[in-house]
């Protein structure tokens, strides 16, 4: 087997590679080590900076989130039992992000995918990478039982944080960064009316909390929890006293109970490999980089990487020109810093330090406080949550 472009994973980042190959004529098949109800059912992300938006729309796959996807021009921040508006459309002079899990992005580019006959193939295993510093990579792979060859031009490594690409790459070509913040997020969807059209990020004693939604009847809800809590630690009673204590306001209506039916923990790290390239492979998303979620930034970094990674690829297909492909890790590491710098500040501005005195606390009121009350400070907030232009 042959193709121009192999893509590990089948994540955002894999996906919409793939439909932007396509797109370009150019050739790739996408290898996933889950079955397709798997990645199709797993719940994560879910605000869409504007740039994803249009990828998506420019995709040809933006139907279903125009129709059900929410246009938010705002969020608030809460803390000291008050909440404010941060109006990121007047701030930033006309931006909004969208509200869309990340599990219909990835139902709507695989179903666009398979629409145009473009090969993806579930359910492979012992996926392994070879010859990534020659002419001819070649990816070997095993799919019902039989061994598999695949060669190409170039591979991508889409495969998330977890996966095999970055670990192909030999020690010492790559510089590693790294944060573990010390806690986590338990988060549940639950059949319940989001309290606020809006997304309410709280900062408590009691540690953050988010509200956020899915639908007008559905709700996505975070609490912070410590970082080895296990999910059987929280009883549904305890999950909604919890969100009662962080996000209701004396003076307003509580937030909406119903019933849970997704719940799970994630750990926060903050993660960079420079450069994201070793010979013909390139990482893109996690794979490379992953962020905290406060900031609501690692699907929107996957999306953006490919986006150049794919327009490398056709100025070396379609003109012979290697320049675009050369600059691919710095022009990405550039978005993704700033993302990083902006996710850390955010995680640091709204989360209890479980080994903090009382100082940071200090601090972080000052940051919110001046936050809400400088229109420079909200204006920065509200630059870096909508996402820097493509
Ligand atoms: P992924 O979505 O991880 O996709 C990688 C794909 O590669 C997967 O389908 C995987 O099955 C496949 N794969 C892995 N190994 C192999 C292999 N060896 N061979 C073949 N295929 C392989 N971001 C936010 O902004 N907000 C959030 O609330 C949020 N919550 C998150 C919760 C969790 C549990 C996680 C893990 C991440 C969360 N994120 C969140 C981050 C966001 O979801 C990611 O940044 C985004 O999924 C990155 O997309 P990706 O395509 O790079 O990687
Ligand atoms: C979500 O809706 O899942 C969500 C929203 C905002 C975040 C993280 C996750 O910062």
């Amino acid at each position: 087997m042959h193709t121009q472009v192999a893509i590990i994973g089948a994540g955002p980042a894999g996906l919409a590679l793939s439909h932007l190959l396509a797109r370009q004529g150019i050739e790739s098949v996408v290898l996933e080590h889950r079955d397709r109800a798997y990645v199709e059912g797993r719940v994560r992300a879910g605000v869409l900076e504007q740039g994803t938006v249009d990828l998506l729309h420019e995709l040809g796959v933006g139907e279903r989130m125009a129709r059900e996807g929410l246009v938010h021009r705002g969020f608030h921040l809460q803390f000291a039992g008050e909440r404010h508006r941060v109006d990121m459309h007047e701030l930033t002079g006309g931006g909004a992000i969208t509200v869309y899990g990340q599990q219909e992005v990835v139902k709507d580019l695989i179903a666009a995918r398979l629409r145009q006959n473009g090969p993806i193939r579930f359910e492979v295993s012992d996926v392994a990478l070879h010859g990534l510093d020659g002419e001819r990579p070649a990816v070997r792979f095993r799919q019902g039982g039989e061994a598999h060859e695949l060669t190409c031009d170039y591979i991508a490594g889409c495969d998330g944080f977890h996966g095999v690409s970055r670990s192909s790459i030999p020690a010492g070509a790559l510089r590693t960064y790294q944060k573990i913040y010390p806690f986590a997020w338990l988060g549940i969807l639950a059949h319940a009316a989001p309290a606020s059209d809006e997304l309410i990020y709280a900062y408590h004693e009691r540690g953050f909390a988010l509200q956020s939604m899915r639908s007008p009847t559905v709700s996505r809800l975070y609490v912070q929890c410590p970082l080895d809590d296990r999910i059987e630690d929280w009883s549904d009673d305890r999950i909604w006293s919890e969100l009662h204590a962080r996000l209701d306001l004396a003076d307003g209506p509580p937030i909406n109970d119903g019933p849970i039916f997704e719940r799970g923990i994630t750990a926060f790290r903050s993660f960079v490999v420079e450069p994201m390239q070793f010979g013909r492979l390139f990482l893109a998303g996690d794979a490379a980089h992953t962020v905290p979620p406060t900031g609501a930034k690692g699907m929107n970094l996957a999306i953006a990487d490919v986006r150049v990674l794919g327009a490398a690829l056709a100025a070396r297909y379609h003109e012979g020109r290697d320049d675009l492909l050369q600059a691919y890790s710095a022009t990405c590491l550039r978005r993704v810093w700033r993302a990083e710098h902006f996710s850390w500040s955010m995680t640091s501005m709204l989360h209890r330090f479980p080994d903090d005195d009382g100082f940071q606390h200090q601090l972080q009121l000052a940051h919110l406080r001046y936050t809400v009350s400088s229109r420079a400070a909200a204006a920065s907030l509200a630059e870096n949550y909508i996402g820097l232009a493509p």
